[in-house]
């Protein structure tokens, strides 16, 4: 797997260090609440389970599965939720943990969705943004790094479902997928 990588962009002990400042944010920003944390399967639960022990306050979790419809045309926003949470969210603080923000429509779908079931508060956490690649307004609320325009592998992120045990982020040879 390593020699598919062009190079990489966070070690472990980058990673480690900005997610701990990660959870020490939120735990701040939501101390004396209870929040609902909803990881994005599959690619967001390497970070996920990271970030959830850096949180020093009561955590809930779930978990979602969505794809997104239409992924050629530019505007289409639509996703389809194919595994939903359990959990009832009305009033709750509700923090959405992705993997990376790319284009946006992923996030912004499920954020209007969840505020639709009248969540208390809906948060955006991702540990990496691809800023360049935004077709939407979405900007998110906890962001680890961000990342070139570029395709990222590893520490939850696959290109053909491979790579996600990668313990490093890094960038893909071209030559492995052009
Ligand atoms: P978007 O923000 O709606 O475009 O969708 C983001 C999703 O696309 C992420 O959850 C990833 O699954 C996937 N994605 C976007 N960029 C990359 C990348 O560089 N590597 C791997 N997956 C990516
Ligand atoms: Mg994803």
């Amino acid at each position: 797997m390593h020699s598919d990588l062009e190079k990489i962009l966070f070690t472990p002990e980058q990673i480690q260090a900005r997610v701990h400042e990660l959870g020490e944010k939120i735990s701040a920003d939501y101390a004396g609440k209870e929040i609902v944390t909803v990881g994005i399967l599959k690619g967001a639960i390497v970070f996920f389970a990271d970030l959830i022990r850096e949180i020093k306050i009561p955590v809930k979790f779930d978990f979602m599965a969505a794809s997104s419809y239409g992924i050629t045309t530019k505007t289409s926003g639509t996703v389809r939720i194919l595994k939903d949470i359990d959990t009832d969210i009305e009033n709750k603080h509700v923090i959405i943990v992705e993997d990376i923000i790319d284009s946006g429509l992923t996030l912004k779908y499920l954020k209007n969705n969840f505020e639709h079931r009248k969540a208390a508060s809906v948060k955006l956490c991702a540990m990496l943004n691809k800023p360049e690649g935004r077709r939407t307004d979405l900007t998110g609320d906890y962001i680890g790094f961000d990342v070139p325009d570029e395709f990222i592998v590893g520490y939850g992120l696959d290109y053909a479902s491979r790579y996600r045990n990668l313990p490093y982020i890094g960038v893909l040879k071209k030559s492995v997928y052009a």
